[in-house]
């Protein structure tokens, strides 16, 4: 187990406490849920990733729930585990648990959103730059419709979770200048296929029957494949009538892409748990302390580079 003082001492100090370490054998992992093809693939790439490395891997399901998640690090750390992985529902609550976490000597890495809480009480966070991800599917919709006015509706993730209210920064930051594109309507669709269905029909209702709308910004491709089927069963065109840009870059989103009826993705990787580990290993074996943020790539993907190659590509990695 991982000393308390590593956490918040010198690494000097660190260094010494951790020559005498056991290696971290037992990882707790706190899923949020199973809420889209992108979230499957991680928990798919998690377990794979704790096997290759002998890793005996806790996982619990929150079903979405941030006190299931809240439980969940309380019975990782009654048992003893040698570290955990956190992937955060929402961004604000985490302050007592991973206080204890602390107190327990156990080290928590996050994984894919961020806390609120101090840096202090946790070793370090995996995950991509969700403001640039906004930023880069903005960009993409300026260059797009080069000066020609654009409605743009918005389904937005879970409210309060850090890709919600990153993604919405940074889109809002690359449409920033371009005064012919207007966000007219914004609501949560959870990350849920189902829910972006749903508002993607009120919206279209609301919109006179979705002729005021240029594009759809999602903020992941689950929430726009669900606006897509919304959108053809108004009787208009995905990606001609209404583009559709959104962000994560998972199978099916290349499978619309090939159709034409998605125009652009902004990939997330769904292995975050290779750095996690490998960072856990690092400062266990030989007292390296990451940096306080890993960051993860994210790369724009367009109908132009072959999605259905794409598509191929990433059909059978557990999404
Ligand atoms: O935190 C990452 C986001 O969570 C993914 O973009 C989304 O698909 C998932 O639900």
């Amino acid at each position: 187990m991982f000393a308390k003082s590593l956490l918040g001492a010198g690494l000097l100090a660190s260094m010494t406490i951790l020559s005498s370490a056991a290696l971290a054998q037992t990882v707790g992992f706190s899923q949020i849920g199973s809420e889209s093809g992108w979230r499957a693939a991680e928990t798919t790439l998690t377990k794979q990733e704790a096997e290759k490395r002998g890793i005996d891997l806790k996982f619990a399901d929150a079903q979405q729930k941030q006190e299931n998640q809240i439980k969940a690090i309380r019975s990782f750390i009654a048992q003893g585990v040698d570290a955990i992985l956190l992937a955060p529902v929402v961004a604000t609550g985490w302050d007592a648990v991973l206080k204890e976490a602390k107190e327990a000597e156990i080290p928590v890495v996050l994984l894919d959103r961020m806390v609120d809480s101090d840096k202090d009480l946790y070793l370090t966070a995996v995950g991509s730059d969700l403001v640039h991800e906004g930023e880069v599917a903005g960009k993409w919709l300026v260059d797009t419709t080069a000066g020609k006015e654009c409605n743009v509706v918005e389904l937005q993730g879970t409210t309060g979770s850090s890709p919600a209210i990153d993604r919405k920064k940074g889109f809002e930051q690359g449409i920033s200048g371009a005064a012919n594109i207007k966000i007219i309507r914004s609501q949560t669709g959870d990350f849920t296929r189902a829910k972006g269905k749903e508002v993607m029909e009120s919206f279209l209702k609301a919109e006179n029957g979705g002729k005021n709308i240029c594009a759809l910004y999602a903020h992941n491709d689950d929430m726009a494949v669900g606006a897509i089927q919304a959108i053809k069963e108004a009787g208009l065109k995905p990606g001609t009538d209404i583009l559709v840009v959104s962000i994560d870059a998972v199978p099916d989103i290349f499978q619309a892409m090939a159709a034409g009826e998605a125009n652009a993705t902004v990939e997330l990787t769904p292995n975050m748990a290779g750095p996690a580990f490998d960072a856990l290993k690092a400062f266990k074996d030989n007292g390296t302390v990451p940096p306080k943020f890993i960051q993860t790539e994210s790369k724009l993907y367009t109908q132009a580079d072959d999605p259905a190659k794409e598509y191929e590509a990433r059909k059978g990695l557990g999404y």
